[in-house]
């Protein structure tokens, strides 16, 4: 087994079932807000609509941005936030997280900064496609030979890659001038594993879903919203959604096949600063 590897025991066969919630920007202020939205207030709502509609997950995965003003106390709010639902939580840092902080603060009975997860028949893959100083991503060669070393030790399990930055265009222009720039490298390289079945990030603030036909099958490819603000889908120019916060689920068969759902909080509680003009 890999060193820094969780490792989670379900019955044979068993389907497992991940929530993802992402980029929840939050603040050391508890008032604060972000272009309108109060972050604290719409990561609660999340929260509570997981727990009101979801039946039991066995692990929560954060993928990044969890901060958004680089304080302690928001990365302490954040384990304070996620406590009631009672799940173990992975994280992953996104551009406006920064590591070091994470690493110190992101501590918690349930909260884990491992690389691999191993799970059922699966195993879950925390890579840091984050660049210093910049909003745009790369998938480092080190995180590329991580995920060789972990497919290579546990060759029998199913993979799924979770990561901040897109790896393909979504179709916002100003958006994808941050995505996770070598993405059509990385994509075509993925499809030489035939244990690869998703790969998972946020950062894009919306609900993609897309296939990409690699050499052994189709590979899912899911974004999801933050539990802030939406960005508004194929929008040249920074733009925002109307749309309310929402978690994505997973159920990972032990056939290797991935059913997947987006869901947000209902009613129009969190409406954004329709006028903002940037992020
Ligand atoms: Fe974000």
């Amino acid at each position: 087994m890999l060193k820094e590897a969780a490792s989670y025991s379900v019955a044979n066969n068993k389907t497992v079932r991940l929530v993802q919630i992402t980029d929840p920007h939050l603040f050391a202020d508890p008032d604060a807000q972000l272009l309108g939205v109060n972050t604290a207030h719409s990561l609660e709502a999340v929260l509570n609509t997981l727990n009101a509609t979801a039946s039991p997950a066995d692990v929560m995965l954060v993928t990044g941005d969890i901060s958004q003003d680089y304080t302690d106390k928001s990365y302490h709010n954040f384990i304070e936030a996620i406590k009631p639902i009672g799940l173990p939580c992975h994280y992953l840092p996104g551009n406006h997280d920064d590591l070091r902080l994470m690493n110190l603060h992101m501590q918690g009975d349930n909260v884990h900064g491992h690389k691999c997860i191993y799970i059922g028949q699966w195993q879950i893959l925390m890579l840091n496609t984050t660049v210093k100083g910049s909003p745009g991503g790369i998938m480092p060669d080190t995180e590329c030979e991580f995920i060789e070393r972990a497919i290579a030790t546990a060759s029998d399990k199913h993979v799924l890659l979770a990561m901040h930055h897109n790896p393909i265009f979504v179709g916002c222009l100003w958006l994808d001038n941050h995505w996770m720039k070598n993405g059509d490298e990385f994509l075509a390289w993925v499809s030489n594993f035939p244990q690869i079945k998703g790969l998972l990030w946020g950062h894009v603030h919306q609900t993609i879903e897309e296939t990409y036909q690699g050499h052994f099958g189709n590979i899912k490819l899911m974004a999801t919203p933050s539990t802030c603000i939406q960005f508004k889908p194929k929008s040249d120019y920074f733009a925002l959604d109307a749309l309310q916060p929402g978690y994505r689920l997973l159920d990972l068969n032990a056939d290797g096949s991935i059913l997947t759902n987006v869901y947000r909080v209902p009613g129009e509680h969190f409406s954004p600063d329709k006028d903002a003009g940037g992020y």
